[in-house]
């Protein structure tokens, strides 16, 4: 019988919020849905939401996280370069400079099989620095495929049609392409016909009534006034979101066999409020 294993992947982690939601739900998820591995995208795990830092990578390790991928967001903090070349299961976007810190795949052994992650970034509306994604996981894939089957691809972009346009291309290749980036959790899941899973975006985890996590006010006054100077502050009201998907794949072929949304809002979990004071 097929050896079938089955991974969460959370959508980027919005402030202590977002660490605070992973941290409650992630161990009922593991539970519920009998995990072998969870994924999840840290870029804005800090406490401004600005990057990630070590004791945020520590908080999402010590709740369950398997690999940590992140995006643009990923070197907002000075105190993180250091993580990203010492760790093996933090990754940054691939089709970065290869001069970064860390690189941009990570590999995992889950029940005894090889798992691999490509964290790559979309460069429509966002980035166009960077190189094509198209071209960059391709090579990748092609790397990693001598070493596993179950491969994931966390596709950090902007655009919706980049994103599709990836899920195609890689139908068939990898288990599943999922988007990040907009925190707007997209409808759009499921398998396509190669047996790639695919979502164009996961969400974020945070609080609920924000405007992708950052307190309405702040974000209002950069639309109504051009205010360019003030900073984004993370909203902290309950309730909670926790946003990803369940994938379930089997082992001897890669492909999903069973795909579900999470969307879990939390009216209970109430947030220490904690100062703003992480350095950008
Ligand atoms: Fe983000
Ligand atoms: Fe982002």
């Amino acid at each position: 019988m097929a050896q079938l294993l089955r991974f969460i992947f959370i959508g980027d982690v919005v402030g202590t919020p977002g660490i605070s939601v992973f941290q409650k739900w992630v161990p009922k998820l593991k539970e519920q849905y009998n995990l072998d591995a969870v994924f999840v995208n840290g870029e804005n795990s800090a406490k401004n939401g600005n990057g990630i830092t070590p004791k945020t990578i520590q908080a999402l390790k010590s709740a369950g996280a398997t690999i940590i991928t992140t995006g643009n967001h990923a070197f907002d903090s000075k105190d993180v370069y250091n993580a990203f070349n010492e760790r093996d299961d933090v990754i940054r976007p691939a089709n970065y400079p290869s001069t970064c810190p860390g690189k941009g795949y990570a590999l995992a052994n889950v029940n005894g099989q090889t798992v691999a992650v490509i964290n790559i970034h979309g460069r429509v509306f966002v980035n166009e620095l960077v190189d094509c994604p198209f071209r960059a996981v391709e090579s990748l894939i092609e790397f990693l495929k001598h070493k596993t089957k179950i491969i994931f691809v966390d596709f950090h972009g902007e655009a919706t049609s980049e994103k599709v346009t990836m899920g195609y291309y890689l139908d068939g290749k990898v288990s599943g392409v999922y988007g990040t980036h907009t925190h707007v959790q997209t409808a759009d899941d499921r398998i396509l016909p190669g047996g790639t899973s695919y979502i164009t975006d996961l969400g974020f985890s945070g609080s609920l009534n924000s405007v992708i996590g950052m307190q309405y006010k702040s974000i209002l006054n950069r639309f109504l006034i051009q205010h360019r100077f003030g900073k984004f502050q993370v909203e902290s009201s309950s309730p909670l979101l926790l946003s990803g998907i369940f994938v379930e794949v089997d082992a001897d072929t890669g492909k999903a066999v069973r795909f579900e949304r999470i969307r879990i809002i939390d009216k209970d979990l109430i947030v220490e409020s904690e100062p703003e004071n992480d350095k950008k």
